[in-house]
């Protein structure tokens, strides 16, 4: 049974379709509708230096601990064969290092120049809010795997990217002679642990940003 409107509960009933209406269009120009559209991957660029492996296995293990995190994805490259698109395009920058006379290698200094020399960061500081992190292998204990994370990251700090830690105090790093040849499980899953919070730290900061 149909029961006949009186002319107050037409006027109400109006009100309340009039005001879903209202709501359904407020909650489009907020962009809520737009919630389940997909989020563009995070990205995370793996860059080293390795003539004979071991920076190499470090690499490949920090790639493994970014591909651990939803909404992610890492590019493996040796620093001679980064692009501007590459280098642009990424949200985060992982570089590596073999310790050469306690420090980084010269083909990695030379891979930071050329941030200015080939892809011209400043003025603008390009690189700027991007996430950075480091990671070394020497083939001594004590002789300059710190210093060496700690002057990628300097390199980082000076073109205002946000570095992070992990695997260790300044990032992964794997002693490769003497007594310790090569690459341990421990020292695999200390890249791997990099990788892993450097992607979490990205995926934290395009949320933050996308708001
Ligand atoms: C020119 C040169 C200098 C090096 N200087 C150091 C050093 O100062 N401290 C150290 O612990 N290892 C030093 N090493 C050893 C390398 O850092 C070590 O073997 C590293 O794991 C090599 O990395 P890769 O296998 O990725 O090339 C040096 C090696 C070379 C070739």
């Amino acid at each position: 049974m149909v029961l006949p409107l009186t002319s107050s509960s037409r006027f109400r009933l109006i009100g309340s379709l009039f005001l879903c209406a209202l709501l359904l269009i407020l909650g489009i120009s907020s962009g809520e509708t737009y919630a389940d559209e997909p989020v563009p991957l995070v990205k995370v660029l793996v860059a080293y230096h390795s003539l004979s492996g071991n920076t190499e296995r470090m690499a490949e293990a920090v790639v493994e601990g970014v591909k651990s995190v939803p909404g992610t994805e890492a590019l493996l490259r040796r620093v001679g064969k980064v692009t501007a698109e590459d280098l642009f395009s990424a949200d985060a920058v992982v570089v590596g290092s073999p310790v050469y006379w306690s420090n980084m290698s010269g083909e990695v200094k030379t891979f930071f120049d050329n941030w200015q020399f080939k892809f011209g960061v400043f003025p603008e500081f390009k690189m700027k809010n991007k996430i950075g992190a480091a990671f070394a292998t020497g083939g001594q204990v004590s002789s300059g795997k710190e210093v060496t994370m700690l002057t990628i990251l300097a390199a980082m700090l000076g073109n205002q990217m946000i570095v992070v830690s992990g695997g260790g105090a300044f990032g992964a790093s794997a002693t490769t002679e003497g007594d310790s040849p090569g690459i341990d499980n421990k020292e695999l899953a200390d890249a791997k642990e990099l990788g892993r919070r450097v992607a979490e730290v990205a995926v934290l900061m395009q949320r933050g940003s996308s708001h």
